[in-house]
């Protein structure tokens, strides 16, 4: 039996119109976004489909309740009225994490053992008991308070979404989250017809993420949830979601995606990454200074994130670095270019201004994402395409060629 459920998928700051347009193009779309979630309709088949498919989104979650609560009172009495014993077996773990933002309770270790008592306290009605010895199905339970608002849920993701499984070692190399990366690449006019590179591609994700997408391959195909030990979700629920993913998986995008680093250790570390990822074939890697950079091909998208201040370089190098990015792209007039960067004199530095910036967050440094939109491939000019997301940002400028 289906059941209609409350899902909610968390977001980083800034990617939620992308979250929101990945959940209706799995067919979700009764939706409410607000920051850091969106919040939709679904069935147990959905929580399956949504962990394999989200591309830009943290985690998964089922939304158990929510209401205002000014004491622990309150807090109690409310968390203790849920319907526990619809989630939760008699031999349930269930731990609990909690967080409070802005609000009158706001001692998070109390939240939670507040919150614990009141799950008990539900079950010993529910199951007639007064212990409970928590050794069977983990079900990890988040409580978050914002502005007053408490919002119950149950993790159903358990790693992070980013974690794709396909990433050997990040270490040192500051390399960009997966959702994130996925995000960019689904911010851009990117798609499988056209070449891609990225000219600083580190240990690869912009690359890999970029591949999958070509692929139509779902991120999550090769990992596994906290959820698929949950009695709710049947052996078939698994089996049909992981059965349409790989129904779905295409064949090679038209040109191989290039991805290039002036490091060679960096380079070794991305071609086991894509081994990793199933997408090996598809991306050729070049050791390069962005200087070198030369193609023929036309009507390409350059995606990439090069070196910044915070973590990477100082100032001065960093302006070299952007000064060669524009010497280098300079003839690639076809092309559209997408970068992402914390440098706050990036466009005086690239010696162009952009078609449209956007903020986004690189873990917690705040970065924008510059966008120089390339004429329209003359193949697409008859389409009838969509903007690749909802594009929100801060600052249209009228050179934005690509809606001409
Ligand atoms: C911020 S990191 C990119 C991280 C990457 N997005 C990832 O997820 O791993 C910047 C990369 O630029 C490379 N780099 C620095 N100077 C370069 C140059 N002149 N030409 C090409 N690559 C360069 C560095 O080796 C580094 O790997």
């Amino acid at each position: 039996m289906t059941r209609r459920l409350e899902l909610i998928a968390t977001a980083a700051f800034g990617l939620e119109a992308v979250v929101a347009r990945e959940l209706q193009d799995l067919g979700y779309t009764e939706q409410q976004v607000e920051d850091g979630r969106v919040t939709f309709i679904g069935d147990e088949l959905a929580i399956c489909r949504c962990n394999l498919w989200l591309r830009s989104a943290d985690r998964v979650l089922v939304k158990i309740g929510s209401f205002p609560a000014f004491d622990f009172g309150q807090l109690f009495d409310q968390v203790e009225a849920l319907p526990w014993h619809e989630w939760l077996q008699v031999d349930s773990r269930f731990p609990v994490s909690g967080k409070s933002v802005r609000s009158q309770l706001h001692h998070e270790p109390t939240i939670q053992a507040i919150t614990k008592k009141a799950i008990v306290e539900s079950l010993k009605r529910s199951y007639e008991r007064h212990w409970f010895q928590e050794s069977g199905t983990e079900y990890q339970v988040e409580v978050s308070i914002l502005k007053d608002q408490v919002l119950v849920s149950l993790d159903t993701s358990g790693a992070g979404l980013h974690k794709r499984g396909y990433r050997a070692h990040g270490g040192g190399l500051a390399p960009l989250r997966e959702t994130t990366a996925a995000a960019l690449v689904l911010l851009s006019y990117w798609n499988r017809e056209r070449p891609f590179l990225d000219p600083f591609c580190g240990s690869g994700t912009i690359a890999i993420e970029a591949a999958l997408i070509g692929r139509n391959r779902a991120p999550g195909l090769s990992r596994n949830f906290l959820c698929e030990s949950w009695p709710q979700l049947t052996r078939l629920h698994w089996k049909e979601s992981r059965e349409e993913a790989r129904d779905k998986i295409l064949n090679k995008p038209k040109f191989p995606l290039i991805a290039s680093d002036i490091d060679d250790r960096v380079l070794r570390l991305a071609e086991t990454n894509t081994l990793q990822a199933g997408v090996a074939g598809d991306i050729e890697f070049r050791p390069m200074d962005v200087l070198e950079l030369k193609t023929s091909l036309e009507f390409g998208v350059i995606i990439t994130n090069p070196p910044y201040g915070e973590r990477m370089l100082d100032d001065e190098s960093a302006a070299e670095i952007y000064d060669d990015m524009a010497d280098a792209f300079e003839p690639l007039s076809t092309w559209s270019i997408y970068v992402l960067t914390s440098h706050p004199g990036f466009e005086r530095l690239f010696r162009r201004r952009a078609s449209r910036r956007r903020k986004l967050y690189n873990g917690r440094i705040e970065c924008h994402y510059f966008q120089y939109l390339g004429p329209r491939p003359p193949w697409e000019i008859t389409k009838d395409d969509a903007e690749p997301v909802a594009n929100d940002d801060e600052s249209p400028t009228n050179d934005d060629q690509h809606d001409s």
